[in-house]
């Protein structure tokens, strides 16, 4: 059996990636593909039960090289039990955020640099890359301004300072310029729809 592909949205906050990942997810299943969607940090059990403690953690926040293997563990958990099963079967698999989330908001905005989380990536989950990752991005008013909308109340990460998401932003911009055919910019301001054209059209060499 073929293996499937391995698909990854990545952005800043209120980028509408869980948006792109479900109306991609219909899409391939329309041309009879096998297709699970999932979400970074977690996806497993083992890896919801550590979004807990990263999103809201219990102490007085965790230090960045503690954050960052947390994000390595979770994503190890996820890798072993889910994205590989998924993929030997024969599945695609689209998930919100992978290893350049941990890039960006750990490597970049938080300072731990690129080397350290490639090497606890390596360690959890044998350096494991997406076949592509679609970066979805934005104006930084305009997604502030999407994010507002949702109206819910932001995580210990997501409530960082806006110099930490400009940060964040620049890290991924970075990443993608330095690997354009594995990371595509997508422009993500617009019509779901419209977006989700760029997207199609940004895969559509890994197609069947
Ligand atoms: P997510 O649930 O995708 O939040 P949102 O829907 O608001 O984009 O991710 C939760 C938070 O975790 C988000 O602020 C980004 C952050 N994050 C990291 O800092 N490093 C990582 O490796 C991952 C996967 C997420």
């Amino acid at each position: 059996m073929a293996r499937g592909h391995f698909i990854a949205f990545e952005g800043g906050e209120g980028a509408g990636k869980s948006t792109q990942a479900r109306l991609l997810a219909e899409t391939l299943r329309e041309r009879g593909l096998t297709v699970k969607v999932t979400r970074e940090p977690g996806g497993t059990p083992g890896a919801e039960a550590i979004r807990n403690l990263l999103l809201a953690p219990p102490g007085e926040g965790w230090p960045p090289q503690a954050e960052a293997l947390l994000f390595a563990a979770a994503r190890a958990d996820h890798v072993a039990h889910l994205i590989r099963p998924a993929l030997a079967q024969g599945q695609w698999v689209i998930c919100d955020r992978f290893v350049d989330s941990s890039r960006a908001y750990q490597g970049g905005a938080g300072g731990l640099g690129d080397d350290a989380i490639n090497a606890l990536h390596a360690f959890g989950s044998d350096g494991m890359r997406p076949d592509r990752v679609i970066l979805l991005e934005g104006d930084e008013a305009a997604l502030a301004e999407r994010l507002a909308s949702r109206g819910e109340a932001a995580d210990a990460i997501e409530g960082r300072p806006a110099t930490y998401h400009r940060a964040v932003a620049a890290a991924f911009r970075a990443l993608a310029e330095a690997d354009p055919q594995g990371i595509v910019r997508i422009d993500a301001i617009g019509a779901p729809r419209d977006v989700h054209n760029r997207v199609l059209a940004a895969i559509g060499d890994l197609l069947p």
